[in-house]
């Protein structure tokens, strides 16, 4: 969890992201990854699975062609915590 944390905080996703646990920024250019469990398809593109949401925030054009999220500085270590923060957020 904290891992996952310090990587969304490293990488700067809260600029566009509206992120449980990161007071500011609050950006709104993507959505809100608030109840982010609930949704069925990461950016409605592919099946919501650890491993497809881990994939997608280090690289989502690759995961999602024409994404308009860049891909982010993230080993795959640090984009499989980054996943388990983000599905962590429900139990708050
Ligand atoms: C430059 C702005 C920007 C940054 C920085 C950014 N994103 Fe995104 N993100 C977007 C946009 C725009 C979308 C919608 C993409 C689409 O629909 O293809 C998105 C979509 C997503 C989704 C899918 C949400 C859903 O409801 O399906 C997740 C998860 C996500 N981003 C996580 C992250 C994480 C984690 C980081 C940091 C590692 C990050 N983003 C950094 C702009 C950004």
């Amino acid at each position: 969890m904290e891992r996952g944390l310090a990587a969304i905080e490293r990488t700067g996703c809260a600029a566009c992201h509206e992120i449980p646990g990161i007071d500011w920024p609050e950006g709104r250019l993507g959505p809100s990854l608030r109840g982010f469990d609930d949704i069925g398809l990461i950016a409605g593109a592919v099946p919501n699975t650890p491993e497809n949401l881990a994939a997608f925030v280090r690289n989502a054009p690759a995961v999602k062609p024409g994404s308009t999220m860049p891909a982010m500085p993230l080993s795959e270590e640090e984009s499989r915590d980054v996943a388990a923060y983000l599905y962590g957020l429900d139990d708050e």
